[in-house]
C-alpha cells in the first residue's frame, strides 16, 4: 500500500532514540523529508545520517523541547528547510518509576514538561501554519499507562492521559479546517541500548534495575495476550500509518500498540 508520504514534511520530536528513531527511519523509507528534534545531538545526527544512507531526506535541529520558544523556532526551521510541514509526531516522553509517595512535588514539573507541556508548544507552533493551508496531521505519543494508570507511573500517568485529552480537543477544534490529531499508546517496549539516545529513560540505571531480562519475560507472559513486549518499529508503523492519508477520516482517536495489554 502507498501511503502517500514521499516528499511530504514530518517533523519528529525525540526522535533520537527507541521509538522515535524508528518512527523518524519509516517516514525517511516513505519518501518523507523529516526533521528530528532532539536534546542529545549525538544521536539525532546518527539517526539523520541513517535516513540519508538510505537515499532518503533527513535534517536534525538541536532543540529543549520543554522550551515554547525552542517550538516555534523548530517550525520556523522546518519551513526554511523545506517549505511546509505536513506532519507534526510528538514523542518526547520521559518516566523513572517510583511509587507516588516517593516523588518530590518539586520534580513534578519535569514529568508534566516532558510529557504534556511539549506536547501543547509544538502543536501551538505548526497548527497557524496547518490552518493556513487546510491540512494537516498530528499524532501524539501516549502511553497505555495514560489509559489504564500503572503502578510507579502516577505522574506520568496524568500527564499522558492529559495528551489523550487534549488530543480529542485539538480533533474538534480543528478538524473543519482539514486537521486531524490521533494519539497512539504504546505498551512496554524496552530497547536495546544501541538504539537509545543518552537521554533516554532506558538509561537511567533504575530503570536498567526494573527491567532485567527475567523481569521483561514475565511480564510479556503474565500480562501481554501477544506474549512479547513491543519494538520500537511495532509503534512505528501505526504511528506513519495514522499519519497518513490513508486514514484521512480517522481523528480524535487513541490507539492501543500493545500486544493487547489493554483492550478498548
Ligand atoms: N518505551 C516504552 O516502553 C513506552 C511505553 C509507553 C509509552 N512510551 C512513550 O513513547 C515515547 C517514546 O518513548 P521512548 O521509549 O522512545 O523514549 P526514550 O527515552 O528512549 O527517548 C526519548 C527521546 O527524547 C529525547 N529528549 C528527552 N528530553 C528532551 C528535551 N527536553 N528536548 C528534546 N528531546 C528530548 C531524548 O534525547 C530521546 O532521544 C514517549 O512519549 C514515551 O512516554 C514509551
Amino acid at each position: 500500500m502507498d501511503l502517500g508520504l514521499k516528499d511530504k514534511t514530518v517533523i519528529v520530536t525525540g526522535g533520537g532514540s527507541n521509538i522515535g528513531r524508528a518512527i523518524t527511519l519509516t517516514f525517511g523509507e516513505e519518501g518523507a523529508n523529516v526533521l528530528i528534534v532532539d536534546i542529545d545531538e549525538e544521536n539525532g545526527r546518527k539517526v539523520e545520517k541513517l535516513v540519508q544512507d538510505k537515499g532518503g531526506q533527513a535534517k536534525f535541529v538541536k532543540a529543549d523541547v520543554t522550551k515554547y520558544a525552542e517550538a516555534e523556532r523548530v517550525v520556523k526551521e522546518a519551513l526554511a528547510a523545506f517549505g511546509s510541514v505536513d506532519v507534526l509526531v510528538n514523542n518526547v516522553g520521559w518516566d523513572d518509576f517510583y511509587p507516588f509517595l516517593e516523588i518530590p512535588p518539586e520534580k513534578y514539573d519535569k514529568y508534566l514538561d516532558l510529557n504534556l507541556r511539549h506536547v501543547l508548544y509544538f502543536t501551538r507552533a505548526v497548527l497557524p501554519h496547518m490552518v493556513e493551508k487546510k491540512s494537516g496531521s498530528i499524532v501524539n505519543i501516549s502511553s497505555d499507562a495514560g489509559r489504564v494508570g500503572e503502578f510507579r507511573e502516577s505522574i506520568y500517568s496524568a500527564a499522558k492521559g492529559g495528551v489523550i485529552t487534549f488530543t480529542k480537543n485539538i480533533a474538534r477544534e480543528f478538524g473543519r479546517f482539514g486537521i486531524r490529531c490521533n494519539c497512539i499508546c504504546p505498551g512496554a517496549t524496552v530497547p536495546p541500548e544501541e538504539e537509545t539516545s543518552g537521554q533516554s529513560m532506558f538509561r537511567q540505571e533504575e530503570v536498567k534495575k526494573l527491567f532485567p531480562p527475567e523481569v521483561q519475560e514475565k511480564l510479556a507472559k503474565s500480562a501481554y495476550p501477544l506474549r512479547r513486549l513491543g519494538k520500537a518499529q511495532d509503534i512505528a508503523n501505526m504511528v506513519v500509518f495514522v499519519a497518513s492519508d490513508r486514514c484521512s477520516w480517522v481523528t480524535g482517536q487513541t490507539i492501543s500498540v500493545s500486544g493487547g495489554y489493554t483492550m478498548f
